[in-house]
C-alpha cells in the first residue's frame, strides 16, 4: 500500500466487481442503441476505459475536460469548461462518466451545459459518491459505490495530480493535505 494512504476503501477486487455488474446493466438498459460515454478527465479516464470494456454494445466514447477543483482538497464550485465533446451529441444517447460526485456541483453544471445540445437521452454513470445523505442537486443515474466523507485517491483520483494510478480507492491520510 502506498504510504500516504490511510486505509484501502475498495481493493482492486471490489472495483473488477463492482464495474462488470455496472456494465452489464447499462448493456441491458441500452440495448439496441449505440451511447456515447462521455469520459470527465482527467479523474474518470479509469473508470472510463474499464466500464466500455464491461459494456456489450457498440458503443462511442469521447471526452470532456472541466475543471473544478483546482489543485486543493476543497471545491471550488466554479466549473471551466476546458475541452467540448468532438462527437456531435445532438439526438444521441448521452452517458456522462465521472469519478465521484461530492456537492455534485460539477455534475449539475455539465448537466445544464451538455442539456444545450439536445441530446436523445442524457444519464450520469459515477463511480463513488461522497457525503451520502447530503442534500445535493442532482443525483447519479448509475454509481458504482456509496463513499464516506474522507479525501480518497487512486482508480483515477488525485490530490493534486498525485496517486490516480494506485488500483485500489483509498482514504488519503490528512497530514497530506492539511
Ligand atoms: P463536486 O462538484 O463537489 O461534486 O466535485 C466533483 C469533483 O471533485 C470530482 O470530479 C473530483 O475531481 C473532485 N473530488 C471530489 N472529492 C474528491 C476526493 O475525495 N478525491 C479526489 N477528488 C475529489
Ligand atoms: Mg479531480
Amino acid at each position: 500500500m502506498n504510504r500516504d494512504v490511510e486505509r484501502i476503501l475498495y481493493s482492486e477486487k471490489q472495483i473488477a466487481e463492482a464495474v462488470k455488474s455496472l456494465g452489464e446493466r447499462i448493456t441491458r438498459d441500452y440495448a439496441g442503441k449505440i451511447p456515447v460515454l462521455l469520459g470527465i478527465l482527467k479523474g474518470s479516464s479509469i473508470f472510463h476505459a474499464d466500464l466500455m470494456r464491461a459494456i456489450d454494445l457498440p458503443c462511442e466514447i469521447d471526452f470532456l475536460s472541466a475543471k473544478s477543483y483546482g489543485m486543493g482538497a476543497q471545491s471550488s464550485g466554479k466549473l471551466r469548461i476546458l475541452k467540448e465533446p468532438d462527437i456531435d451529441i445532438r439526438n444521441r444517447d448521452v452517458i456522462i462518466v465521472e469519478d465521484i460526485l461530492d456537492t455534485a456541483v460539477t455534475l449539475s453544471a455539465l448537466l445544464h451545459t451538455l442539456s444545450l445540445k439536445e441530446p436523445a437521452s442524457l444519464k450520469t454513470a459515477v463511480f463513488l459518491d461522497k457525503n451520502i445523505g447530503i442534500e445535493k442537486p442532482v443525483k447519479a443515474d448509475y454509481k458504482c459505490f456509496d463513499a464516506e466523507n474522507e479525501f480518497l485517491v487512486g482508480y483515477g483520483l488525485d490530490y493534486a495530480e498525485k496517486y490516480r494510478n494506485l488500483p485500489y480507492i483509498g482514504i488519503l491520510k490528512r497530514e497530506i493535505y492539511s
